[in-house]
């Protein structure tokens, strides 16, 4: 019996660490699952998607820069991916429908909640940046009833954008905007979601938005330290994690939607730190 085939599909993809992931799940779930890594042309993601189905295959993970794209492709949309505006999970449903899913919020709150033990009921939350990834993680987050969240933003147009797009959504929950240096009292939880630590910037946040219990989460992940954390850390952080969790939560709440099966995370995640 050969294995079914999934993979994700990015540009670039080679660093991409999906693959290993969803190898050790297999491994440990004893699931035939072969999972590889396409780099789709960036003019022509959906042809990419077509032939990947077209011969066969059970599901694709999407990343950068594709997840919008796929989002519109897709026939049929789960109620998170919906909202996300963003999809990082594709499927051919029962009726062979092009079904999209977005499992990244899930996958964060997942790691904050279950792998970290930090409650969001109840928190004041200042999420940073208003692109795709917080879009992609709002619903989650506010299904947790946070008392507030305020998202502020480079640009602040589009942080009051989210605002009104999920002003439906947030119940009792409190929703504003603000550029980055408004906020000026400690938080409970930071959750970084701006790409600015790749141009190697950072978000020019008051110092006093950190107290002794404010939890810091950066969506980022990397060997060192990130950028955000270390300047968390600088200030007098004492709770700070980083993207890896979200990353093997959000993989394995595919592997969910796909197989079934919820394979355990925590084995893998310190995988990943080891290898
Ligand atoms: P993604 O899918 O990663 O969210 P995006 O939609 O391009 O990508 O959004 C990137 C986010 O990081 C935005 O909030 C962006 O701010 P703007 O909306 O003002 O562009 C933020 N960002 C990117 N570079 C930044 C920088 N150097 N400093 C601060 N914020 C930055």
């Amino acid at each position: 019996m050969t294995d079914d085939l999934y993979a994700v599909v990015g540009n670039p993809i080679s660093h991409s660490k999906s693959p290993r992931i969803h190898s050790l799940f297999a491994s440990e779930t004893g699931e035939p699952v072969e999972y590889t890594a396409i780099q789709a042309p960036l003019d022509d993601f959906a042809a990419t998607v077509r032939q990947f189905f077209g011969r066969g295959g059970r599901g694709l993970n999407v990343t950068v820069p594709f997840k919008e794209e796929a989002w519109t492709l897709a026939e049929r949309r789960t109620d998170r991916a919906e909202k996300a505006g963003a999809a990082n999970t594709l499927y051919l449903d029962d009726d062979g429908a092009l079904t999209a899913d977005n499992t990244d919020g899930c996958g964060l709150v997942r790691d904050l909640v279950q792998n970290h033990g930090i409650s969001l009921k109840d928190a004041r939350i200042l999420v940073l940046g208003a692109g795709g990834a917080v879009r992609g993680v709002l619903g989650p987050i506010l299904a947790e009833h946070p008392a507030a969240i305020t998202i502020a933003n480079r640009t602040v147009a589009r942080a009051e954008a989210l605002v009104a797009l999920f002003a439906s959504a947030a119940g009792a929950t409190c929703l504003s905007s603000c550029g980055f240096e408004q906020p000026r009292e400690p938080f409970d939880v930071i959750i970084n979601g701006t790409s600015a630590s790749l141009q190697g910037d950072l978000p020019p946040l008051s110092p006093e938005v950190i107290g002794g219990e404010t939890v810091v989460y950066d969506m980022m992940y990397s060997l060192q330290t990130t950028t955000f954390n270390r300047w968390a850390l600088e200030q007098g952080a004492q709770n700070v994690h980083d993207g890896l969790g979200m990353l093997v939560e959000q993989a394995a709440e595919s592997f969910r939607v796909w197989r079934g099966i919820s394979p355990a995370t925590a084995p893998v995640i310190e995988q990943l730190r080891n290898d």
